[in-house]
């Protein structure tokens, strides 16, 4: 009898008897879990509705696995195959004012709302912040992870303190703004405590009074083109009109959105760079200068790539998409090939936004 059997088995017993604490199932089709469509399956899949069940999965659950993968709307996540462990689906709902007065609110919202939705809720209450992360897609609870952001803001600007559970401990714990160490699509859950925290509830510090953000790229053209007045409501659907544009709708077609990070490179290399190409595009960063990765993979030709069911976005250089069929070995090889390609004609090294899943 092989190892999986046996904690099939001893799992069966478990969800027995637990039947009421935690919605764990075999076999799971993971395709309606993952935005990139790809048909991979769970060999046991965790489904967490509330911080009751969340502590339960730690203390009692995830001791008997060997692995385990935490998946809220898979929206950043590349299956290579099937998932032989435990698959731990973050379901918890709700959302809750903490504090409202005249110049804004503090609210805590569970994990496993839809971010696009969120922000919706937000723009309809007349509660800014959010405004300009219209319509990425993923949930509440993942936003912190990779430090989501579009349009010159990011989630950190109005995160106040994320809310987890501890897998090692089954312990509830909590972490300010500065302890999440965030940084360009990167945080404390994402490099250094990759899988250690289930996050359950996020608080966001959002306000009433006017505050826009219009700098980046075509926002400003944008709303002045639809002749409405600059709120937050115009800006959400500025940044909805735009997105809708370039990238694809997850609903439609696989991607992840942003297949790899925008690579930062210092003063000496950004010189030779535009010496060559002097249309480069950069936005000056704190290390050095950062360059789309879009514009390096589109420079090389691969912008509409199409072999098989795998592809590049026609629209966005970034964009890897899977027309249908294609699997997670086949978009990882792509996208190693565009490295390659991208690293021997500038010399940069590309890396993937999107977490790996072997
Ligand atoms: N560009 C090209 N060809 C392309 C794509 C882009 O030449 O195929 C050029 C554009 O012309 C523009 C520049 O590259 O001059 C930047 O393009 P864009 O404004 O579309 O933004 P990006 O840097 O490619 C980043 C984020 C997106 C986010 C947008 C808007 C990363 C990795 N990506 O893309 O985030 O929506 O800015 O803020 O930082 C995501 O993370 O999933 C995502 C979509």
């Amino acid at each position: 009898m092989s190892m999986i059997s046996l904690k099939h088995e001893y799992s069966d017993q478990l969800t027995n008897n637990m039947k009421s604490q935690i919605d764990l199932r075999n076999n799971i089709s993971l395709k309606e879990y993952n935005t990139f469509k790809i048909s991979a399956r769970a060999a046991w899949f965790a489904r967490v509705g509330n911080p009751g069940q969340a502590k339960f999965l730690a203390k009692e659950i995830l001791p008997q696995y060997d692995r385990f993968l935490i998946l809220g709307g898979g929206s950043n996540t590349l299956f290579a195959k099937s998932f032989d462990g435990l698959v731990v689906h973050m379901a918890m709902k709700g959302k809750e004012v903490l504090h409202e007065d005249a110049t804004g609110c503090r609210l805590r919202v569970a994990a496993g709302e839809d971010w696009p939705e969120f922000v919706d809720y937000c723009v309809s209450k007349g509660w800014g912040g959010v405004e300009n992360l219209a319509l990425i897609p993923g949930q509440v609870g993942a936003s912190p992870v990779q430090n989501i952001g579009a349009y010159g803001r990011e989630v950190k600007d109005v995160i106040e303190e994320v809310h987890a559970i501890d897998l090692k401990t089954g312990e509830e714990v909590s972490f300010k703004n500065e302890e999440c160490h965030f940084a360009y699509r990167d945080s404390l859950f994402k490099s250094e405590k990759n899988d250690r925290y289930l996050i359950t509830f996020v608080d966001f510090k959002l306000h009433k009074e006017d505050e826009f953000h219009l700098d980046y790229g075509s926002i400003r053209d944008e709303i002045r083109k639809s002749k409405e007045a600059v709120s937050y409501q115009s800006i959400a659907e500025a940044v909805k009109r735009i997105r809708r544009s370039k990238l694809p709708d997850v609903g439609e077609l696989g991607s992840v959105g942003s297949f790899f990070k925008n690579p930062v490179i210092n003063e000496d290399d950004f010189e030779l760079l535009r010496e060559q190409h002097p249309d480069v595009p950069f936005f000056k960063v704190l290390d050095g200068y950062k360059i789309p990765a879009g514009w390096l993979i589109d420079q090389c030709g691969w912008k509409g790539y199409r072999e098989k069911d795998y592809g590049v976005y026609p629209h966005q250089a970034l964009v890897l998409v899977n027309y249908g069929n294609a699997t997670g070995k086949e978009i990882y090889a792509l996208s190693e090939k565009i490295r390659e390609d991208v690293h021997s004609r500038f010399g940069i090294h590309l890396h993937r936004e999107v977490t790996f899943v072997e």
